[in-house]
Parts: C-alpha cells; structure tokens; sequence
C-alpha cells in the first residue's frame, strides 16, 4: 500500500475548518487503501514562540481532534513529530543540500518574515520547509495530502529528494502531493478572498472545530457575501457564496451542482442558516468524541508512545541508510 504522511501544528486550541475541511477529513478517507502515518508538527510549531504548557495541551488537544475526526490509530499511525528524533536529524542534512536562495524564496517565510521582521523571524522559520521535507521523506511517504498553501514546500521536498538520489544514489521516494481541487483553499468568511488562518486579524471570519456551535453559527450567519441574490458556485463574483458552498459540499460529502440546484430561488439567509446546522451536526460528535477522550490523557498518550516506536522503526532504517551514503563514519 503507498505510504501517506501528513501533519498539522498544534498551535492553536482547535483546528479551525481549514484544516478539517482541507487536510484532516481527506485523511480520513484514505485510511483503508493506504499505510497512513498522521503527526502533530510540535517542532514547526516553535518555529513562532509558544507558551510550553500550552504547547503540550494542544498536541493533546490535536491528536484527539484527528482521532475524533475520525483517525483510526489501530489503522494508522499517529504520533507527535518530537518523539521520532530522526525528522531533526534528517533535516541536518536536508538543510545542507539545500541552497540559500532557495529556501529565501518560499513565499510562506517572505510573508512571515516580512510581518514580524527579520530579527524576530527565527532562524528555524526559515528552514522550517526543510524540517518538513524531512517529516516527509523520513517515511519514505509516496502521498502528502494537504492544503494550497503547502504546494510550494511539497516542490521544495521532490527538489530535494531528486538532488538527494541524484548525488548520493537512489535513497528517497518523491512524494507527490495530494491537493484537493475543491477544499484545497477554504477561505475565511468575512474575508472571502483571504485563506481562513488562526493569525486572521478579526477572530469572526475563523470557524473551529471545538467552538460551540451557537458561536459558530453566529459567525456563519454573518458571513460576508455580495450584493446580489443569486446562489451560484463563482470565485470571481461570488467568492463568499462560492466558499459557503464549498463548505458545505465538504462537509455533506454532496457535489456542489446538486446544493447549487437545491437553493434556486433561495435566499443568501437560508444558505447561511442551512450551512450552519450542517456545519454543527459535522463537530459536535467530534467535539464530544474528542472530550471524552481529553479526559483520559494516558490512554491518548499510550496511543502517541505506539505511533512513536513505529514511526521510529522506519525512521530509523531511512536515516541509517543516509548517513552511509553521505559518508558518516557508522558507530561501533
Ligand atoms: P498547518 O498546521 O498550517 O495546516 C494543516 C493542514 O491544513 C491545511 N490548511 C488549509 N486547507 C484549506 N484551507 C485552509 N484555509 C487551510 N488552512 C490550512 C494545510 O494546507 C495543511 O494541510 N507545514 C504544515 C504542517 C506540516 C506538514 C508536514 C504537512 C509539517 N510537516 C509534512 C504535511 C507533511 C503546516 O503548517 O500546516
């Protein structure tokens, strides 16, 4: 079975809809045919300072979201990125393979960089897209199922495992992305034209999976959409309409043409009100699954120490196999 791999940063205390309706819900459909291994990205997420205590919560908080979702971890592997040592030491070589320029023209680094500063932009910002080639080729992963705005890191990690194979000998699978056409990018809603993010500027535009659903279905009725009435799937008109439907399509699991077809005549309001029940019936079991499963923490660790040791096993061999092709005198 291919090997699939993906991870999301517990930097937040809930996934927000981006990441449930663009990564996590895809993940989920692809347990069965596929050798998954799904992790929390705790290293990533230091790459912008954290408080430590809530930084271990919400790699909690984050791994029973993606059981909650629907994560088989008797199916898949899950496990948290700092417990498997060999991503920090393949990205060590990463890092030296990898040209300055190059890793100055990621553009989720310019933005970034450009936001805060480059002093107070770390060092582990900038190669935090190395980190991730590493998360990726440790596992010798064939499919990264993520959202648009991984795309450019994902052509960085194929780069790398080319130049890799290419100078030191056939190593490294190249993996190929898995971009979802239709909830590649879920955009925030009261900036439609705006990918939704946990660092949005108004908290109002941002939907998340552990928030209660009055909260969300407020922020769902006040949706920013255009003037006109008609509900029709277009991105250039209708960005906020057209991010509703997809919304909705995701989480109904129904083509767009057939809601399009179902609101005829139909008002912007009943779209909203609509949305918001099935945006609610998606994370309440969710929500609930996930509580019952913060409230017993070792269990939820015990499944981490599982993935780890797995994970391990094959990130072990991976990065055994690169130090003797580099040339790293083997320890007796
Ligand atoms: P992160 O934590 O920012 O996001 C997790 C996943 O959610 C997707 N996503 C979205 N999809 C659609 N619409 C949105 N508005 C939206 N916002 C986020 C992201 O594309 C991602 O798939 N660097 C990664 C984590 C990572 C990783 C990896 C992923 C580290 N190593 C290796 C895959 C493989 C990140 O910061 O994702």
């Amino acid at each position: 079975k291919p090997r699939v791999l993906s991870g999301v940063q517990p930097s937040a205390d809930s996934l927000h809809l981006g990441n449930y309706v663009g990564a996590v819900r895809n993940w989920v459909k692809m347990q069965d045919d596929n050798n998954c291994l799904f992790f929390i990205a705790d290293m990533h997420s230091i790459t912008v300072p954290q408080d430590p205590a809530e930084l271990s919560q919400r790699t909690r908080v984050t791994a029973a979201q993606y059981i909650a979702a629907g994560i088989d971890p008797e199916k898949s592997t899950m496990l948290v990125q700092s417990h498997v040592p060999e991503h920090a030491q393949l990205a060590w070589v990463l890092n030296c393979l990898t040209g300055y320029g190059e890793a100055a023209r990621m553009t989720q680094f310019k933005d970034k960089s450009a936001k805060q500063g480059l002093d107070s932009a770390t060092v582990g910002l900038f190669t935090y897209p190395v980190l991730m080639a590493a998360d990726i080729l440790i596992y010798q992963s064939d499919l990264v199922p993520v959202g648009e705005d991984q795309r450019q890191h994902l052509e960085l990690t194929r780069n790398l495992a080319q130049r890799f194979n290419s100078r030191f000998g056939e190593t490294f699978t190249v993996p190929e992305p898995k971009i979802m056409k239709e909830t590649a990018k879920i955009y925030d809603l009261q900036r439609p034209t705006a990918k939704m993010s946990k660092s949005a500027d108004s908290d109002n535009g941002l939907i998340r999976v552990l928030d209660a659903a009055k909260e969300n279905a407020k922020k769902i009725k006040s949706a920013v959409t255009d003037d006109g009435t008609e509900i029709r799937f277009d991105r250039q008109e209708k960005p906020g309409i057209a991010n509703l439907l997809t919304i909705y399509s995701a989480v109904t699991d129904r083509p767009i043409p057939e809601i399009v077809a179902e609101y005829e005549g139909k008002m912007y309001g009943h779209l909203k009100v609509d949305l918001a029940e099935v945006v609610n019936q998606t994370l309440e079991p969710i929500q609930q699954r996930a509580q019952e499963l913060l409230d017993d923490p070792a269990e939820l660790d015990r499944i981490l120490a599982r993935g780890a040791q797995k994970g391990r096993e094959i990130a072990a061999q991976t990065l055994a196999e690169v130090h003797s092709m580099v040339g790293f005198l083997p320890p007796s």
